[in-house]
């Protein structure tokens, strides 16, 4: 394919790179944490365990997830100058241009854990860990704050990691806002559920970042400006935009579905570069958009259509003949916006999810071999022809 590049991560010109992250079988719709089943971390673990996980390579034993926690609650809050920072964007900002910057500052902030160089860096990986993921979810909070007009609203020690997010969204000067048990749940689930994927577009971007010896929180900046665009992070959104529009135009998604198999429109939320089965993660998703609606005691008519696409686009050999499934964001997007979420803070709440997998591949490349990435290429441009001076030109 023109522009085709093949990867050679100091590896040679496999066209792959080595990690002992994330494994994933596409084929079968397999998807395990390392060497953990997601389907058993979504009913038994936490967004917080499930990143020691990933960052560290095995479950934590009771002192370790102490410590762990501990940590990342006591890196709840950001310096004030931060605030400052903040205060200088429109209110028209996006939130993800917001969190990248932000992220990236914190190598102003904490210099001593952003000095580029590889040893250094390592020496105080386990703080700048916790502080990254603690803090990530305060930015975001700040950012949605920020471009609502609100003031701002400082962590409390007394909360867990998804409550307090939400605590930091929601509440109010004159009183906290207090979440049902099962939002709070599936708030965490759906962080867990993004936490690692493999080399998607945004963590590939991550070691690329970091094989030049960046600091984790310049590599993960990066990160979220990969993650930003429409067909990577910011298909959740897409989800809903037209799940919204299929309900308003009083389709019961039979149209949209000839559309697309026309390639007038893209079922937004399925199909995957990977998973030529059904994305595991949507399918766990889908299970517990249910509960949600119950727990908010809603109806929500977004849900009813996307189940009627799911059911359509799997009996059509369009989609079954391209191995088109629902991905992840085909629920995730519906269930964020029932509990809240504005949609452009959809793909922020997706950065939140995916910095353990991120923090974790910056690990392996600063621990790793050294070797810069450099992609090869195959070059499809002119043969060598001589200058023109522009005398002799028209
Ligand atoms: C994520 O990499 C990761 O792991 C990513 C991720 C993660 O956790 O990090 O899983 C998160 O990014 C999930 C994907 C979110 N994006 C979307 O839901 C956007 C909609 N999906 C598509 O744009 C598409 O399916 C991709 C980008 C996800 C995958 O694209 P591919 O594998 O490059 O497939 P393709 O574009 O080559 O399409 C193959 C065929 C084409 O038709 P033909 O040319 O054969 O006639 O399938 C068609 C496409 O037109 N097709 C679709 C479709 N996706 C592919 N047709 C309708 N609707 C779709 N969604």
């Amino acid at each position: 394919k023109s522009g085709y590049i093949t990867y050679d991560e100091g590896y040679g010109n496999t066209g792959s790179c080595e990690s002992s992250i994330t494994f994933i079988n596409g084929e079968k719709g397999i998807l395990r944490y390392r060497g953990y089943p997601i389907e058993q971390l979504a009913e038994s673990s936490t967004f917080i365990e499930a990143a020691y996980l990933i960052i560290y390579g095995e479950l934590p034993q009771r002192r370790q997830m102490t410590e762990f926690s501990g940590r990342v609650l006591r890196n709840a809050r950001i310096d004030v100058g931060m605030h400052r920072i903040f205060e200088g964007f429109p209110h028209s900002s996006h939130p993800m241009a917001m969190l990248s910057a932000m992220l990236n500052s914190l190598g102003c902030y904490y210099p001593e854990m952003a000095t580029n160089n590889r040893e250094r860096d390592l020496e105080c990986f386990d703080e700048a860990a916790s502080l990254l993921l603690s803090k990530v979810r305060t930015l975001a909070a700040m950012s949605y704050r920020m471009k609502s007009g609100l003031p701002f609203v400082y962590p409390k020690h007394s909360m867990g990691y998804c409550q307090n997010f939400l605590h930091m969204l929601f509440s109010e000067p004159y009183h906290d806002y207090v979440p049902h048990d099962d939002v709070v749940k599936a708030l965490d689930l759906i962080l867990l559920l993004h936490a690692d994927h493999e080399q998607n577009c945004s963590t590939s971007t991550v070691r690329m970042v970091a094989s030049g010896g960046a600091n984790l929180f310049a590599s993960v900046s990066a990160g979220v400006c990969a993650l930003w665009g429409p067909l990577h992070g910011g298909a959740n959104m897409a989800v809903v935009s037209m799940l919204q529009k299929i309900h308003e135009s009083g389709d019961d998604g039979s149209r949209f579905i000839e559309a697309a198999k026309r390639g007038e429109a893209r079922l937004m939320g399925f199909g995957h570069r990977v998973y030529k089965n059904y994305d595991p993660r949507a399918r766990i998703l889908g299970e517990i958009c249910e509960k949600v609606f119950a727990a908010l005691n809603k109806k929500n008519p977004l849900l009813d259509i996307a189940r009627r696409l799911e059911e359509k686009a799997l009996n059509d050999s369009y989609f079954v003949d391209r191995k088109l499934y629902p991905n992840v964001d085909f629920y995730s997007g519906i269930i964020l916006e029932a509990i809240g979420i504005p949609l452009d803070m959809f793909t922020v709440i997706f950065s939140i999810g995916r910095m353990p997998g991120w923090i974790a591949n910056w690990k392996e490349i600063a621990e790793g071999t050294g070797r810069i990435h450099r992609p090869r290429q195959i070059y499809i441009g002119k043969n060598k022809r001589d200058y023109i001076m522009m005398k002799d030109r028209a």
